[in-house]
């Protein structure tokens, strides 16, 4: 099984950037959390973060290719609540996907609340921080992917 594990604008700065809501972990702390479940489930993953809209939109295409990556986990970020282009990107895909997010985002700003994507996830994990992305490569280890 091979998974894209997609993070959108500022994830790069997580550990540093208000580490009250977003935890401690950087990056790539995280990336060898997921990895290390990864490699003990016979699972690869295709990690991929950008601060831009139109990568990461090229990015999910490139994924229509590759018949050998079958589901995606993505957080999306401010991009979730923004962004028509990449919930296309996504439906165009056809890959299964788990929208994260690391904190609640139903107990912030308002702004929050909506996304474009949820209604086409599997699932949507959100608010507890770097376990929701765990939880999202567990699901689809344990579910497969043909949902
Ligand atoms: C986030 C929540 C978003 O509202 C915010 O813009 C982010 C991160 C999260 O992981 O909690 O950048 O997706």
């Amino acid at each position: 099984m091979k998974i894209a594990v997609i993070n959108g604008p500022n994830l790069n700065l997580l550990g540093k950037r208000e580490a009250h809501i977003y935890g401690s972990k950087s990056m790539s702390d995280l990336e060898g959390e997921l990895k290390n479940l990864a490699e003990a489930n016979q699972c690869q993953l295709l990690f991929f973060q950008s601060n831009h809209e139109g990568e990461l939109v090229d990015f999910i295409q490139k994924l229509l290719a590759d018949e050998t990556c079958q589901a995606i986990i993505i957080n999306p970020a401010a991009f979730t609540h923004t962004s028509i282009a990449l919930r296309d990107a996504l439906i165009a895909c056809e890959k299964p996907f788990i929208e994260v997010h690391l904190s609640n985002v139903h107990s912030r700003e308002e702004f929050r609340k909506k996304s474009y994507l949820s209604d086409r996830a599997v699932g949507v994990i959100t608010g507890l921080g770097s376990m929701g992305y765990l939880a999202a490569l567990r699901y689809f280890l344990a579910k497969g992917v043909e949902s």
